[in-house]
């Protein structure tokens, strides 16, 4: 995701970008940086040399040139790259146009001791002539600030609040039926505009977590309510004991007391948990209705709430009852994230780091940046984390929705960590923290099998330390037999997703029990 930081000379744009990339983990880009080594030579130098044209030829490749990411990136654009309709068009493709504005005399100040190739000489009726003739172009932005009277570090904060409160994000998934995934600060409050724009116009049985605040029951309801729907409430037990065959028949009694219909749909508000119990309510009853995912922890919105697999739990082992059933919306509220416990928030950022080092380096990379943001709880941050965790998850999911490909790549970090889980009885880790430890154990493992080097597990336990997740543990002997039992369920095999590099996996297969030692005694150190 690009936000594009457009607006007339002397605005501030290249002072901002660097502070709002700081904010939002994001890298920053200048596209006149980018020009000059293209050009190999200082900006001032192309339009003195080849002229205004060619310069402009440079600004519209070096926009097209960026490449696609989920991750975030800042561009401080020059004065004149917004001024063009197919770089506007460009622009919004790859993201968002931030406008910023200022008046003449603030203009002016801000550029008396920069170097301006445009406004060269009679600096002051020019830039006037200038502002007036592109006037409309600059009002071409998805979201505008005045930047009079305020500091660049004020501007930043102003374009970051507006980015994730005002703005926020659309990501579509799916594939023949794409959903929306609205991710917004604030976005409990659009709950019910956004069902009945899916077409949910009939009742909304509302499951939600026992445990979660009063509070956002209450605004869910509200919300509801204000687009004319009276949602009927059914609590269920917190955490994974939603998940359980007498939570799920007490829904399905709820929903037929309430009498729920096929045109009706379910709400789950809640996290993982609820949420997967909620779907897999509404992919069972009456053969199958509508439902909608409002995930309230961090681990249900990058990863639980997107793709449509829905589980309830057996005592035989976790969710070995359910369906593919995607729903018809999510919708993240960044706000909720709020009350989250730290130890909850570390673990749902275990699978934000997963989705960095399965998918996109440079999403690793704003994990990195940010790490200590997010380990804080840092709105802004969290924002843009789970933003580009949709945008990959929901990617990697409409590629492969049944998981036959390369949606197993998902499962980094997990055969070992389901299984560490499973020999401590659930009890010691939370599962962010297995996971964290499963990746670990696949470097490891990489490591051993020759896949990678060193570094790169080096690399991802920097980070996990830095997020506060444990690298290191004991690893009992009922994990081996728990991974050999899992063997007999996949056909024999025991699939390893084993990073090659951050930014890439592979399945191996056959991996000799003697590297599987190795590689856990490198946990054990
Ligand atoms: N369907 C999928 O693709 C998928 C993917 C990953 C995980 N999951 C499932 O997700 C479940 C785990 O989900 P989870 O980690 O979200 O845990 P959870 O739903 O069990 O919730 C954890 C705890 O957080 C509390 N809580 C929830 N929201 C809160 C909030 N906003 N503020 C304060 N407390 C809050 C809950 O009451 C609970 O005690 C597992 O059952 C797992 O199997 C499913
Ligand atoms: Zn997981």
């Amino acid at each position: 995701m690009y936000v594009f930081l457009t607006g007339p000379p002397g605005v501030g744009k290249s002072v901002v970008a660097p502070k709002l990339a700081r904010k939002l983990g994001a890298r920053m880009v200048d596209l006149d940086r980018a020009i000059e080594r293209q050009a190999r030579k200082p900006v001032t130098r192309v339009f003195a040399e080849d002229g205004e044209a060619r310069f402009r030829q440079l600004e519209r490749e070096a926009l097209r040139a960026l490449p696609d990411a989920a991750a975030w990136t800042v561009v401080a654009t020059g004065g004149g790259a917004a001024v063009d309709a197919v770089n506007r068009a460009a622009m919004r493709e790859r993201g968002l146009i931030v406008g910023l504005g200022g008046r003449l005399s603030t203009l002016r100040r801000r550029i008396a001791d920069g170097a301006r190739p445009l406004l060269a000489g009679e600096a002051g009726s020019r830039l006037a002539e200038i502002v007036e003739r592109r006037r409309f172009a600059y009002a071409d932005a998805d979201l505008r600030i005045p930047t009079d009277e305020r500091t660049p570090d004020e501007v930043a904060s102003l374009v970051a609040e507006a980015i994730v409160q005002e703005r926020g994000t659309w990501t579509f998934v799916g594939g023949a039926e794409r959903y929306p995934v609205r991710l917004r600060l604030g976005a409990l409050e659009e709950l019910g505009w956004i069902a009945t724009t899916v077409g949910i116009t009939g009742r909304v049985a509302l499951l939600v977590d026992r445990g979660l605040g009063r509070r956002h029951l209450t605004a869910a309801v509200a919300a509801l309510r204000e687009s004319g729907s009276s949602p009927v409430v059914i609590t269920v037990a917190p955490g994974e004991a939603a998940k359980s065959f007498r939570s799920l028949e007490g829904v399905w009694r709820a929903l037929a007391r309430a009498r729920v219909g096929r045109d009706d749909a379910v709400l789950g508000l809640g996290g993982g948990s609820v949420t997967d119990l909620a779907g897999f309510a509404a992919a069972t009853y009456a053969r199958g209705i509508r439902w909608v995912a409002v995930p309230t922890t961090l681990l249900g919105m990058v990863d639980a709430a997107i793709g449509g697999k829905t589980a309830i739990d057996l005592p035989e082992g976790k969710n070995l009852a359910g369906a593919f059933h995607d729903p018809a919306a999510v919708v993240m509220d960044i706000r909720l994230l709020e009350s989250l416990l730290p130890r909850e928030r570390r673990s749902g950022l275990a699978e934000v780091v997963k989705t960095g080092v399965v998918a996109e380096r440079a999403l690793f990379d704003q994990v990195d940046r940010s790490a200590d943001a997010l380990r804080d709880g840092d709105t802004q941050a969290l924002f843009t984390a789970v933003a580009a965790c949709v945008r990959v998850k929901g990617g990697i999911v409409s590629a492969d929705p049944r998981e036959t490909g390369i949606r197993l790549s998902l499962n980094f970090g997990h055969t070992f960590g389901h299984a560490l889980e499973a020999a401590t009885r659930y009890r010691r880790y939370a599962h962010g923290e297995a996971v964290a430890l499963g990746m670990v154990f696949a470097s490891a493992l990489a490591e051993k099998l020759d896949l990678s080097g060193p570094d790169l597990r080096l690399q991802l336990e920097g980070l996990l330390e830095r997020i506060g997740l444990p690298t290191r543990c004991r690893v009992p002997s009922a994990v081996w037999e728990i991974v050999e039992r899992d063997k007999k369920r996949h056909g024999g095999r025991t699939r390893w997703i084993l990073p090659r590099r951050i930014g890439r996996v592979s399945v191996v297969e056959d991996v000799p029990p003697r590297a599987l030692r190795s590689a856990a005694r490198i946990l054990e150190r």
